[in-house]
């Protein structure tokens, strides 16, 4: 098969994710030992998707950490486009952006990008933006995130809110400074290319309410950095701090190596309302193998777990005790463990955490309200 070339921006991910020269192209901080340091001892605790390297690079973190020390706390801000079902692979970042909120006790404004999904999408219409919206926000809050504490922005309808801060950004903004980021050129529709200021907004918004300087963490996946980048260009000229940024890795596509994960593509997502049944028969049939072809090479030759995407997902966020992912990882290489018997443990893993998942998103429904900001 030919190597597809990669590329990561927020509207294109593709080929083998080559992380290291992401770090040197956008520019990243690689989180030092020193960083790791200091989050655990205000964490008391280190949480395993920094150990484990998941989350591996940002911006101004010593900074962020600066500020803290010094008792001025910082905000989260995070987001999501809601433009169809949310599969595992999303929820690393909000997983970790929770456990960052109850470490540091701060606030997270969630930003719902519904314009921008509806002006990406081909024919979605606005009503059903506005169903994944709704969808999106009952897996997010199931994730435990504190009422009192977590704002969703809603693009379309905090816009009387957003949209002076926006254009004060926009203005800041030229066509040929958006154009190669994001891959735009003379058909990209002119909403998408406003687009990036409206993104830029939640990491000054609060400073703007509050009328005091608020320094911001953003968590977020790589391929986001691009908004950011351009963010941290303007904030400065505003009047305002760079934000900081904390940046995850993706989740292996369950069918292999390329990309990023897709809703859109069942062979390579599983998604949050899936049944044990559904779980079982993707993990089974699609989930790309770092075993041998036969039983009898196996037990010879052992399996690579380094490529194995079931491997790959338990180490991402499925198992989280560091001893059982080690003997995993030593048996599955000699070749004792076969291919089948670690899907095994991957469905079963997946399937309890989706249980209590469901349970809680169901209980969301109750209460989504007592996040939208007001
Ligand atoms: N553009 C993001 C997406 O397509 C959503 C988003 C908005 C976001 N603000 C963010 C993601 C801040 C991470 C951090 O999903």
């Amino acid at each position: 098969m030919v190597k597809r070339e990669m590329k990561v921006t927020p509207y294109d991910v593709r080929g083998k994710i080559d992380y290291d020269r992401l770090i040197n192209e956008f520019g990243l901080e690689r989180i030092t030992d020193n960083i790791l340091k200091r989050i655990e001892k205000h964490a008391g605790e280190m949480h395993f998707m920094l150990r484990r390297k998941i989350f591996f690079a940002g911006r101004d973190l010593k900074w962020v950490l600066d500020e803290y020390e010094k008792g001025n706390k910082f905000f989260l801000y995070t987001g999501r486009g809601p433009s169809g079902p949310i599969h595992l692979g999303h929820l690393g970042t909000w997983i970790f952006a929770k456990w960052l909120q109850d470490k540091f006790g701060a606030e997270l404004w969630f930003q719902f990008t519904d314009d921008e999904k509806f002006l990406l999408g081909k024919n979605e219409s606005m009503e059903e933006v506005q169903k994944w919206m709704y969808e999106n926000m009952l897996d997010i809050i199931a994730l435990g995130f504190d009422p009192k504490k977590t704002y969703f922005l809603v693009d379309t309808k905090h816009a009387g809110m957003i949209y002076p801060e926006a254009i004060k950004v926009a203005k800041r903004i030229t066509y040929s400074m958006v154009k190669s980021s994001f891959g735009f050129n003379e058909s990209t529709n002119i909403g998408l290319i406003f687009f990036t200021s409206v993104q830029a907004v939640p990491a000054f918004l609060p400073s703007v309410l509050k009328k005091k300087k608020i320094p911001c963490l953003i968590p977020h996946a790589i391929d986001q950095d691009t908004h950011f980048r351009i963010t941290r260009d303007i904030l400065p000229k505003l009047g305002y701090r760079k934000p900081a940024s904390i940046q995850n890795s993706f989740l292996t596509p369950l069918s292999g190596p390329e990309g990023k994960m897709s809703s859109s593509k069942s062979s390579g997502a599983i998604l949050t309302t899936d049944s044990p049944k559904e779980v079982e028969r993707k993990v089974k049939k699609y989930a790309f193998s770092g075993g041998q072809k036969t039983t009898k090479d196996h037990r010879e030759k052992g399996g690579n777990p380094d490529v194995d995407v079931a491997y790959q997902w338990l180490n991402y966020f499925l198992e989280e005790d560091d001893r059982k992912l080690q003997e995993i990882y030593e048996k599955y290489e000699s070749g004792e463990m076969l291919t089948s018997e670690l899907k095994e443990i991957l469905i079963d893993k997946i399937n309890a955490f989706l249980k209590e998942h469901q349970k809680k998103r169901e209980k969301a429904k109750k209460i989504v309200d007592d996040f939208i900001y007001k």
